[in-house]
């Protein structure tokens, strides 16, 4: 009976103890999983992987991803063994939880500001020798590198440009100069530039994109150059986006590209527009939401237990129904969606591919990938129809 899923026979402890250790293959159905979830399509996000991966190859780039979107040191390291050079972090925090999962190559993205906070970046790198720091004052590198002294240690810092996006330092003479700065001091070592342009990766249709990224990137390029015939060595030039992943990569200069959403896609992405056509369909969509329909007031209204706590809600459009499950997986589409408040959302059906019903779970592609995976403390991963195991989102809500 759909009610009662195939949990029937279970308890719910016994269903419990089986996620909290990640055992649930060949155990749990996707019907048995408890909603709200975040689930993973495996295929996809492997075929999501390599495809970058193989891109970063034949373009000679290196891959460092950013781990902001995903939050989970499973992922920074299956990314790793796949052929990625290390993780971006956003913050000092998030980096703490790569680094306590075991991954290597950490460039925290983010200029690490305040006494703690540097006291934290020591100890990182203590413990994760390579990890890279952004910077973009001076007053902050003279900082990092007297802590830096203190422990007898080097920290490999990388100047933060502003390509037109949000931090960083003017690209040219004060970038520049901040490397002179930098090469004066014995504790701390220049790694290279980070430039990300994140106004560009969201820019609809690929010709105007394209354009755009180059305007932003060409001046972080020069910079390159210019540090370099300064006599000092600047081999990383990193940034790049799911946006401009194929757009960066021939912009000769830029040695790393970090995108991050192209691994789980989401409806943002979708509408960006691809190198072929008005709809961005390079990477596959690997993330989803399942949710229960738990009431249906009228015949075309059915109400999910999915709202503003499922779904991050920054953008001006909705999650896109595009599964449902009853006794397995069938397509479904064509429902609209409205919040329902925090804990709901509500589906009219007038449109829709098919009827649904009290217990039916339905799927949902989310509005923005990276906010919406900070709301779960883990994702369940699945190959086909088969839950395969549950990943800790550890670095769920660090922001620090
Ligand atoms: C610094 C930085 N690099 C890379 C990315 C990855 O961008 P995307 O998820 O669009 O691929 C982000 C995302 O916000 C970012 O902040």
């Amino acid at each position: 009976m759909v009610l009662l899923g195939q949990t029937a026979g279970r308890s719910w402890q016994d269903v419990q103890n089986r996620i909290e250790t990640g055992e649930i293959q060949g155990y749990l159905a996707m019907e048995d999983v408890p909603t709200p979830a975040l689930m993973l399509d495996l295929d996809a996000f492997e075929a999501n992987v390599s495809q970058m991966v193989a891109h970063c190859r034949t373009h000679k780039r290196t891959f460092r991803p950013h781990g902001k979107t995903h939050k989970c040191p499973e992922i920074a390291n299956r990314l790793i063994q796949a052929g990625a050079v290390g993780c971006c972090a956003a913050k000092i925090s998030e980096a703490e939880a790569f680094a306590r999962g075991g991954a290597k190559g950490l460039l925290v993205t983010t200029a690490v500001i305040g006494r703690y906070k540097i006291e934290r970046a020591i100890a990182l790198a203590l413990k994760k020798p390579d990890t890279i720091f952004s910077v973009d004052d001076a007053q902050n590198v003279r900082d990092l590198n007297e802590a830096a002294k203190a422990a007898k240690i080097r920290l490999n810092l990388a100047i933060d440009l502003f390509v037109g996006n949000r931090t960083g330092l003017p690209t040219g003479d004060k970038a520049v100069e901040l490397a002179q700065a930098i090469s004066k001091l014995k504790n701390v070592k220049l790694a290279g530039l980070q430039a990300y342009a994140g106004h560009a990766s969201h820019r609809m249709g690929f010709d105007e994109r394209a354009a755009f990224s180059k305007s932003c990137m060409l001046p972080a390029v020069e910079t390159r150059r210019a540090i370099e015939k300064a006599g000092i060595e600047c081999s990383l030039l990193t940034g790049g986006s799911t946006g401009t992943y194929n757009i960066d990569v021939d912009i000769d200069g830029t040695t790393e590209l970090q995108p991050g959403s192209f691994m789980f896609m989401d409806v943002d992405y979708s509408r960006i527009g691809g190198r072929n056509g008005p709809v961005y369909k390079d990477f596959r969509t690997s993330l989803t939401v399942l949710t229960t329909v738990v009431s249906q007031p009228t015949v075309n209204d059915v109400v999910t237990d999915g709202g503003l706590k499922a779904f991050s809600t920054d953008k001006p459009f909705p999650p896109e129904a595009i599964r449902m499950w009853r006794d397995g997986p069938q397509p479904f589409s064509g429902a609209s969606f409205s919040w329902g408040g925090d804990e709901h959302g509500k589906l009219n059906l007038a449109k829709a591919s098919g009827p649904l019903r009290v217990g039916d779970k339905v799927e949902f592609v989310v509005p923005h990938c990276d906010p919406t995976v900070n709301l779960y403390d883990r994702m369940f991963v699945y190959r086909g129809t088969r839950p395969e195991g549950v990943w800790k989102i550890a670095a769920r809500g660090l922001s620090q």
